[in-house]
């Protein structure tokens, strides 16, 4: 199956020209591979003018309409031919204390849209890795029907490893991978861990990439900093090109 290679600028470039430079050196790279789904996720304000790769949206609100400033809707996405949303980032949980049970409701809003899913989950240095891992998906998947796990895809990010260089060994990003794998199965069926999607994400880069996708038992990557040097994330795209 096509590995996922996800894009994540946070709140970077600068400017739309840098954005959109940025944008057309990766498209113009990736443009004879085709069986990598590649996603790219800019601030909001650069969604309108970033065309021909598929997009996705750092955040969502849970609300389609009204009262609530500086929100942005599943529909307003919907309108810009955005396909997935990211939700859970521990950033976002850090920093704007977005919480398992507002993750929930995001997740609704975007299944009622018809947009896809990238929750982020992974627990920090000296934490129950099998404990949070537990509560952070049990309580964000809270009353989803196991007919929506393929419109969600799990990235796995342990906050240790994210914008540090220190990247999770293989070993332990597979040991997590089956512990999702394991909670998901509880939730739901034992068939549905063959629908769910599972990502890593944390400090990747084209050196580590390949490994990543070849024995961490991952359908693909999450790529923060790496994926602001348009030359580095062809890179890592094309090691995850069978
Ligand atoms: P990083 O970020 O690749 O810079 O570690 C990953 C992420 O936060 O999604």
């Amino acid at each position: 199956m096509s590995k996922i290679i996800v894009a994540n600028w946070k709140l970077n470039p600068a400017n739309q020209k840098e954005a959109k430079n940025l944008f057309d050196s990766v498209k113009k790279g990736v443009k004879k591979i085709k069986d990598v789904n590649i996603i790219i996720c800019p601030p909001f304000v650069y969604l309108s003018s970033l065309k021909g790769l598929t997009l996705g949206a750092q955040n969502v609100f849970y609300k389609e309409s009204g009262a609530f400033t500086g929100q942005v809707s599943t529909l307003m996405l919907k309108d810009l031919n955005v396909e997935y949303v990211i939700v859970g980032h521990s950033e976002v949980r850090k920093y704007f204390a977005e919480t398992n049970q507002t993750i929930n409701k995001k997740i609704k809003e975007c299944l009622n849209a018809g947009l896809k899913i990238i929750l982020c989950v992974g627990e920090n240095d000296g934490e129950d890795k099998n404990n949070v891992l537990e509560t952070q998906i049990t309580e964000a998947l809270e009353n989803i029907s196991e007919n929506n796990l393929s419109e969600i895809i799990i990235a796995y990010e342990p906050i240790f490893a994210i914008g540090t260089g220190k990247n999770c060994s293989i070993e332990e990003t597979k040991n997590s991978v089956s512990i999702i794998k394991n909670i998901i199965s509880k939730l739901y069926s034992q068939e549905s861990i063959d629908v769910i999607k599972i990502l890593y994400g944390g400090s990747v880069n084209s050196a580590n990439s390949g490994d990543y996708l070849k024995n961490a038992g991952v359908s693909g990557l999450l790529v923060g900093g790496a994926s602001l040097n348009a030359e580095e994330f062809v890179k890592i795209v094309i090691s995850s090109s069978i």
